[in-house]
């Protein structure tokens, strides 16, 4: 197992392209299960959680051809069964649910256990396919669906959940009759799925909104789609760019959907613009502690809060970093103090008082997110930072390393 070592004190500088949205990807690729025959998919990030929704997709039949445009084969499905040994490995697996049940009329899916983060139970997904008219056990661990043709109706969700919002839409595209989904999620790869479901023949009103209108149709059909690029990728060169006050240019970045994002970083003092798909930092001004509250789309996402956490740690003044979306997302916190950081937790927030330095140690996290923060902070560290359990960054960023390095960032992998 690698770590990351990095020598810290280095501004970045130069440009890095940004790859595409691994939380589009992966429903994107999920519902190909939907739409039998062979489909196009342009920027698949390489990733470990895409690796492992491929392994997924294989013991279900399909057939993977390497390259740009990824070749996916969905003309025969032989199983319906995900596994619990790909399940713990990534929640996302849980996501082909609502395609096998909408195209097979059945689906056995271990049910993801808790995770490093959050208790993320998936009650609204399981709640909203039995609306639609999917029977549903639980046995041994598996949550086992059986359907005949799913039918549509009116939905509320009781939280904008952005896999379940995922996992009803794709059900519903197969059903007969019209599905609202209300209190759906907005996140952009939520539309970014709604795109590809159309492309391939779906009927969907309201795409980006609250509310999701579904009219079934009676089959999808592969057509060529072009995945969104990340848009937490790009915040969290953002993100390092800022700390290591350097000169970066991020291109490919998804600039309509990084709104808050931006906002918050201005509001910090880091010097930044964006124009079409390309965002500018530049180094200079004084860095300032803000407060920031995590919110569903399009508030500022959970999935930066961690990164901007390191980020504040060596600002000027107080932050206050509120978590709303996960109960547990404040596991960086006690990794972030070994380097320097003056952080305090009281319930879902943290106080984080900036320091003049941070300054290299040991550290490891148990999230993807979270061991971003960490890779972030030690940019900033004088001396060594060692990452470890680097397999965590391997799940959601692609490249991490090399992008880095052509940064200028003193930077690489090295056995555990
Ligand atoms: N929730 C329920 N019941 C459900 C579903 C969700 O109570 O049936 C709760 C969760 O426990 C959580 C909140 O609702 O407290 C929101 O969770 P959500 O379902 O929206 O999260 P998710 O769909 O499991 C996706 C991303 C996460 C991202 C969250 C929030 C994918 C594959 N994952 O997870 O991404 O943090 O939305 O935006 O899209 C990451 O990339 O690092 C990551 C964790």
């Amino acid at each position: 197992m690698d770590k990351i070592v990095i020598e810290g004190g280095v501004p970045l500088q130069g440009e890095v392209a940004i790859s595409g949205a691994k939380n589009a990807a992966l429903p994107i690729l999920a519902a190909t299960l939907l739409a039998p025959g062979v489909h196009r998919l342009a920027n698949v990030p390489e990733l470990a959680d895409i690796r492992t929704m491929r392994r997924l997709l294989c013991i279900m039949g399909v057939k993977f051809e390497d390259g740009d445009p990824l070749v996916v084969d969905t003309t025969k499905l032989t199983g319906w069964m995900a596994p619990y040994e790909l399940v713990k490995t990534m929640r996302a697996a849980v996501l082909v649910l609502g395609p096998l049940v909408a195209r097979v009329r059945q689906a056995s899916v271990s049910l993801p256990g808790g995770c490093a983060i959050g208790a993320r139970p998936i009650n609204l997904h399981l709640k909203g396919l039995e609306a639609l008219g999917v029977k549903i056990t639980l046995n041994q661990g598996y949550v086992e669906a059986k359907a005949k043709r799913l039918r549509g109706t009116d939905i509320h969700l009781d939280i904008p959940t952005v896999t379940g919002t995922e996992n009803l839409m794709m059900a519903a595209t197969l059903a007969r009759g019209t599905t609202r989904l209300i209190n759906a999620a907005q996140e952009p790869e939520v539309a970014d799925l709604a795109r590809f479901l159309v492309a391939q023949g779906a009927n969907i009103e309201g795409i980006g909104t609250d509310t999701l209108i579904i009219h079934g149709v009676e089959d999808l059909a592969p057509s060529p789609y072009t995945i969104m690029s990340d848009r937490i990728e790009a915040g969290t060169y953002l993100a390092a760019a800022a700390i290591t006050r350097g000169e970066v240019t991020i291109t490919n970045a998804p600039v309509e959907y990084l709104a808050a994002i931006l906002e918050k970083f201005h509001d910090a003092g880091v010097r930044c613009s964006a124009e079409e798909n390309l965002v500018r930092v530049e180094p200079g001004g004084s860095l300032q502690g803000v407060d920031v509250r995590t919110l569903p789309y399009p508030g500022f996402p959970t999935d930066m809060q961690a990164q901007f956490m390191a980020l504040m740690s060596v600002a000027k003044g107080a932050s206050v970093i509120t978590e709303t979306i996960f109960e547990d997302r404040f596991i960086h916190v006690g990794e972030l103090k070994r380097l320097g950081a003056d952080i305090t937790i009281s319930g879902n927030q943290a106080v984080v008082r900036g320091s003049k330095h941070l300054s290299g140690a040991p550290v490891m996290a148990t999230d993807l997110r979270a061991s971003a923060s960490l890779v972030i902070a030690g940019l900033a560290a004088q001396g060594t930072t060692e990452v470890q359990r680097v397999y965590h960054l391997d799940r959601g960023y692609a490249r991490l390393t090399e992008k880095l390095e052509a940064l200028g960032a003193r930077i690489k992998r090295a056995p555990a």
